[in-house]
């Protein structure tokens, strides 16, 4: 195996700095010249998917759901949420029988035709896309609704939960719309430390959850399944398309709560009417004869975010503007607090917004 490194060098700011590159030769050999046999060799289902014409190796993640709880038993009606590829939809379309069978598959990304399928192409956590989906099932309910929906993982884990759990709860919404009673939910849930909470809000709509991990599942992912079975809603539960988890439109959802939801609270105008009004602004008060007399603040901010820029400053080290003149105290008028406790001098009024404006300009 013959690692491979290349490196680029990048110069910025006076300074160079080498960026290298490492790649496993042994991998990229394998798949290039072994026939792109290496993942084959590493992942089973992966594999298995492949020789069995499954679209994705989660194919298996469903399967092995079905035969620990008969998922598709009396199904015909289905919703595959978050579908693409479209495993999910082809174990869908081979294990459910009759002649009435439905299958819907929505995904934000495109999906290649499956024989039998409906497709949608949209965010499920958008309201255009759930009534889409909801005017699928007007009047004919669907028996089973899949999720198996994941975000593009950030690594900041508590962020991946959380658009993980928005994502579950908008399945969740769109699944109220459109599951008969006694139907069954089942989607992807991260197994993170608010993974209670979730629960707690199925159980609401489900008598029995469980949570499952299948074999096809690596171990060392947080993912796992709930199944949910037994749909049924709180007496005089009305399902709301206007969910807030759905789309943040203040006015058209929030501020049209009513009763004791409904909070307004009192607005009051303090300070006399004749003080200075904030908004305006007010020629120097000087005294005749006598120059204006600059009062430092109090207290100048301490380890203000453009500290860099007032100490490149100093050092003539401010960025040129592109085709403009070099970057000096007289092309940018800083008005800068100085971070030693004395205050720069700008031209009257400029103030800190000028700051903001040159240290966006910094060379980083
Ligand atoms: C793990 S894949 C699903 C694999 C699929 N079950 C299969 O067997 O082929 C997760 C999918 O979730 C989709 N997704 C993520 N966020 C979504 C959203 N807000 N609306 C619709 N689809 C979403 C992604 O586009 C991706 O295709």
């Amino acid at each position: 195996m013959v690692a491979m490194e290349t490196s680029v060098d990048i110069v910025n700011d006076s300074r160079t700095y080498s960026l290298v590159f490492k790649s496993s030769g042994g991998q990229d050999q394998d798949q290039d010249q072994m026939g792109r046999s290496s993942k084959d060799k590493r992942d089973m289902y992966y594999r298995l998917a492949k020789e069995e014409g499954w679209r994705a190796r989660s194919a298996f993640k469903l399967l092995q759901l079905d035969e620990e709880f008969q998922l598709f038993h009396g199904v015909h009606r289905a919703v595959d949420l978050c579908a693409a590829p479209g495993s999910w939809s082809q174990v869908l379309s081979r294990k459910l029988m009759g002649p009435d069978v439905t299958i819907l598959a929505v995904d934000l990304q495109a999906m290649a035709p499956l024989p039998g399928v409906i497709q949608i192409q949209g965010d499920i956590t958008k309201v255009s896309t759930a009534e889409q989906i909801v005017g699928h099932f007007a009047g004919r309910p669907a028996d089973l609704v899949v999720c198996d929906g994941a975000p593009d993982v950030t690594g900041l884990h508590d962020i991946d939960e959380y658009i993980q759990a928005q994502l579950l709860l908008a399945a969740l919404n769109i699944t109220t719309h459109v599951l008969n009673k006694g139907g069954t939910f089942v989607a992807k849930i991260f197994r993170g430390k608010d993974v209670t909470l979730l629960y707690s809000q199925l159980r609401l709509f489900f008598p029995d959850i469980a949570c499952a991990k299948p074999r096809s599942s690596r171990n060392s992912s947080i993912e796992a399944f709930v199944v949910c079975r037994g749909y049924n809603p709180p007496e005089g539960y009305v399902p709301d398309m206007a969910n807030p988890l759905l789309d943040h439109s203040y006015d058209l959802e929030q501020n049209q709560l009513e009763g004791p939801a409904r909070l307004i609270a009192p607005f009051l105008a303090c300070g006399d009417l004749s003080a200075f009004d904030a908004d305006r602004t007010y020629p120097l008060q000087l005294t005749p004869g006598a120059g204006y007399h600059y009062v430092s603040p109090l207290q100048p901010p301490i380890c203000p975010p453009y500290q860099e820029a007032c100490a490149r400053r100093r050092t003539q080290r401010l960025a040129r503007p592109p085709g403009g003149p070099t970057a000096t105290t007289s092309s940018f008028p800083l008005a800068t607090p100085d971070p030693r406790g004395r205050a720069g001098r700008g031209p009257a009024g400029a103030g800190s917004k000028s700051i903001v404006g040159g240290a966006a300009s910094l060379d980083t």
